[in-house]
């Protein structure tokens, strides 16, 4: 199996950000002096590079520069002295200025400028011995070597933390999983999940200061009225009611559905209950609390099993905002009288925006142009992240069109404070059809995961290995395997795209899985233990040398570690550091490996670090997309 083609990168970055470490950007900036040599009078030509793609199994280089046949469309017609692209791709070589990152440049076919970069160069970048030296970094780039060499030393000595990139945000908040109360919380919350917590994870990892992982639970709505009236009839003295009597609430959520639907004196009881509980009666509260503290019971086992750490702010706590947040979009003349609702009007969408029902009653949307208010005016967040399906990208687009028609966002949708929207897919079941259990019910994600669990357990159980394993390192094993999988199966899949959700395809130890990937961490990890060697040691004083083409393709591949995160987290898109992982575990495995004995050979010192590069930038990976790694299988 080949590694993954890289994708073109996307021109429709969600936000701007700057990484010295990235490979990609070192190159552009030397093509850019070669750029304004080349056509001075173009000051507008922005460098276009990219890693070069495997074309069948060939590479020309390792980088690309691709503006020349651009150039010669544009300056068509005009005296430019240049006979075709090829020609200005043969000038923009020879303005490059003189780099120690470039062994050599060649022109192909309509003018493609392919660059391969010096082994020597990504040698010492991996490990350098050279002390340390200041971030003159855009000065000098092509001269300050020392700064080229120090990357891939500090990452090493200091840890990667040295290749990450700078967001132009210090407050930040991810809205994500965000389940409702006594509905169930489906495969799509769990989607929601596992993206928003590594979107959070990426962030941090990017210098944003303080990122909030907020769960925006639907506590509040008309469900409760029907709920609570049940309660009640069920329990007619509340004080009885204990947690366990309401435990799956499911079932409690139907019976009570059931009532409402069958029993018109039912459902008037229900209708008055909401209209008390809303206007805080001691006793619906009381009962609504209760139903609350189940339902997150209940959500606390997924995010315990899923390592995700969440904090609540439901539906619920905007609500005394809502008339004040009203109060201001009228006294700006937006809101408008719609056959007996109150509405907003947005640019572009002819359907209006209900802010009040005609019965009084707010709505989801209410609550979001509340939440929305507080999160700007209270939280003083620059960067507010929501993530749902993407069903609900209309919802969301509307509500930032309704606060840039009130100028309460900045009117350039670049600007900040700012939001946006992630949306994804559907999770399918193997029929192609939304993800269910056999009886057809929804699936109880809990069991979800207990199941990837299990299944994990039950084949590590098989392997000789882990015959002498404590009780407590095959749970820790299995959970990390088990989990892992179950996110990775999810974050690999662009977000966008539906994924099935399928156990045997996402426990398969074969193929571009996490417990696949898990095992080639592993091996790494054992490889440096076996050596003997104190890899702290080797790490202050040996040397990297990229002799063969094999050490030199992972060489390479490790550098691009910035690079690709810079891109994954422009467009918050986990599932190209999900391709760079694997195609790093390739290389690793079926290049490296296969082709260059560590232990034991004169090249050892060099392909140790090696070996510990590559384990730090996949454990990196690993925690960037909430996967546990297992450093023994
Ligand atoms: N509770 C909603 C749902 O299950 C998701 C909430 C998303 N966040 C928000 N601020 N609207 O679909």
């Amino acid at each position: 199996q080949s590694p993954v083609t890289k994708t073109q990168s996307t021109s429709t970055a969600l936000i701007e950000i700057d990484n010295p470490a990235s490979v990609k950007r070192q190159l552009a900036q030397l093509f850019d002096l070669s750029l304004r040599a080349t056509v001075p009078d173009e000051s507008d030509v922005v460098p276009l590079v990219d890693a070069c793609a495997v074309k069948g199994g060939v590479k020309f280089g390792d980088y690309q520069c691709n503006n020349a046949m651009g150039i010669w469309s544009k300056m068509k017609g005009m005296q430019t002295g240049f006979r075709g692209p090829p020609a200005i791709g043969q000038a923009i070589v020879n303005n490059l200025p003189p780099s120690e990152m470039i062994d050599s440049c060649s022109v192909a076919g309509p003018g493609f400028v392919n660059v391969v970069l010096s082994k020597k160069w990504i040698a010492q970048k991996i490990r350098n011995s050279v002390n340390l030296v200041s971030k003159s970094f855009y000065l000098f780039i092509y001269r300050a070597r020392e700064f080229l060499l120090q990357s891939l030393h500090r990452m090493l000595i200091d840890g990667i933390d040295s290749w990450a990139p700078r967001l132009p945000v210090k407050r930040a908040l991810i809205d994500f999983s965000s389940p409702n109360i006594a509905k169930e919380m489906h495969v799509g919350h769990l989607r929601s999940t596992i993206i928003g917590d590594t979107v959070a994870r990426m962030l941090e990892f990017s210098h944003v200061e303080c990122v909030i992982r907020r769960n925006h639970v639907g506590d509040w709505g008309t469900q409760f009225g029907m709920l609570i009236a049940y309660l009640f009839e069920k329990f007619p003295n509340p004080d009885d009611v204990s947690v366990a009597d309401i435990g799956d609430l499911q079932a409690f959520y139907k019976a009570s559905k059931l009532r409402f639907d069958s029993d018109p004196e039912f459902k008037l009881r229900a209708q008055q209950a909401v209209v008390r509980l809303q206007s805080g009666e001691t006793m619906y509260r009381k009962a609504w609390k209760q139903i609350c503290d189940v339902s997150r019971a209940e959500f606390d086992k997924v995010y315990q099993r899923l390592g995700v750490q969440l904090e609540e702010k439901g539906e619920s706590f905007y609500n005394p905002y809502i008339p004040g947040v009203l109060e201001k979009l009228d006294n700006l003349g937006l809101v408008e009288e719609s056959d007996g609702a109150r509405v907003v009007f947005v640019e572009g969408v002819n359907i209006p925006l209900i802010v009040v029902k005609r019965d009084g009653g707010y709505n989801y949307f209410t609550t979001d142009l509340a939440s929305l208010w507080y999160r700007l005016n209270e939280e003083k967040l620059e960067w507010i992240v929501y993530v749902t399906d993407i069903g609900q990208q209309q919802h969301f687009d509307m509500l930032f069109k309704a606060y840039r028609r009130a100028g309460w966002l900045p009117k350039d949708e670049n600007a900040y404070p700012k939001c946006t929207h992630i949306g994804f897919g559907l999770v399918l079941g193997e029929d192609g059809k939304r993800f269910r259990s056999r009886s057809s019910e929804v699936v109880r994600l809990v069991d979800l995961l207990d199941e990837a669990k299990r299944r994990c357990k039950t084949a590590i159980l098989e392997r000789d290995t882990a015959k002498d394993w404590s009780e407590e390192e095959i749970e820790n094993t299995t959970e990390a395997i088990g989990y892992g999988a179950v996110k990775y199966a999810d974050l690999k899949i662009n977000r966008l795209t539906n994924y099935t959700f399928n156990f045997d395809q996402m426990l398969n130890d074969k193929g571009n899985t996490a417990v696949y990937l898990q095992y080639a961490h592993a091996r790494i990890c054992s490889i440096i233990r076996k050596s003997g060697k104190d890899i702290e040691e080797i790490k202050r004083n040996g040397k990297v040398v990229l002799d063969h083409e094999d050490e030199r393709a992972l060489g390479l591949h490790l550098l691009q570690f910035p690079e690709v995160f810079e891109e994954a987290c422009t467009n918050l898109l986990p599932n190209l550091l999900c391709e760079y992982l694997y195609n790093l575990a390739e290389i690793f495995s079926k290049k490296f490996y296969s082709n260059c004995q560590v232990v034991g050979s004169p090249e050892e010192t060099s392909r140790l670090l090696l070996c510990e590069a590559t384990a730090v930038v996949m454990r990196k990976c690993f925690y960037l997309l909430g996967i546990v790694p297992v450093y023994k299988l």
